[in-house]
């Protein structure tokens, strides 16, 4: 479903109850073009995870009221603090009354806490949020693949990891869902432009990830991914150390 014709901003259903909001980018701004997208847990007490640029918060805001009421969103969730994670935090704290900015306890600490207009729910590690149909399960992920306070939220009921800037892909994420290879690509795409820290910790937060099994992969730049995402997470381990 197209949301905005000018934009191509569209929003799929990746997973039961899961929405990917996607805008593509053109290539003035990255050579062969790139995308943003946020996921949006619908359910009783309903998530938004990632907020996109500030610039694009009304286009990502009529996505999400393609789905729901805008102002019955209950938490605004990021895996680290940078624009296209939470560029638009504010916007949404002012368009839901009920929204909560929703981290880790380190994003809390140094960023949000400050800059966010409410005070964030910050979760440890390992601790799960119900949101009715749908949990959500905080992995504290620091320095993977960039950023102290990293973490990602693994969605319970579906096994969908919100895997943030893994599996970064260059193009716009046309497919919404795909089942074809994305390490490839993203890896690829790292060797041009490398965002990983290079954590010595890498590996044992991915094989941690691994453990929980995910079916899908929703990445935040191109498409979302389903298969054996523990066996995926792995070959991204393995890729990393050479
Ligand atoms: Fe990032
Ligand atoms: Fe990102």
């Amino acid at each position: 479903m197209i949301t905005n014709a000018e934009s191509g901003t569209n929003v799929n259903e990746v997973a039961d109850g899961i929405y990917r909001i996607n805008t593509p980018l053109p290539p003035s701004f990255v050579p062969g073009g790139f995308s943003f997208n946020q996921y949006l847990v619908a359910g009783d007490e309903p998530l938004l995870f990632h907020t996109g640029p500030r610039k694009l918060f009304p286009l990502v805001r009529e996505a999400v009221a393609a789905v729901m009421p805008v102002e019955r969103l209950r938490y605004v969730g990021l895996s680290h603090f940078e624009a296209d994670e939470c560029g638009s935090l504010n916007e949404w704290l002012a368009a839901a009354p009920r929204a909560e900015p929703l981290c880790g306890g380190v994003a809390a600490m140094v960023s949000i806490g400050d800059v966010a207009d409410r005070g964030p729910r910050a979760l440890a590690d390992g601790e799960t949020l119900y949101l009715g149909r749908h949990a959500v399960r905080w992995l504290d992920t620091p320095h993977l693949p960039h950023a102290w306070e990293c973490g990602f939220l693994f969605e319970e009921a579906t096994r969908t990891l919100l895997c943030g800037d893994l599996f970064t892909q260059p193009g716009v994420g046309e497919e919404p869902l795909t089942e074809s290879d994305i390490l490839g690509p993203s890896e690829a795409f790292r060797r041009e432009l490398d965002y990983f820290s290079h954590s010595r910790n890498a590996r044992a937060h991915l094989e941690r990830r691994a453990a929980l099994n995910p079916a899908t992969l929703a990445c935040m730049h191109g498409s979302a991914w389903r298969g054996d995402g523990g066996a995926l997470l792995l070959a991204l381990a393995d890729s990393l150390a050479q």
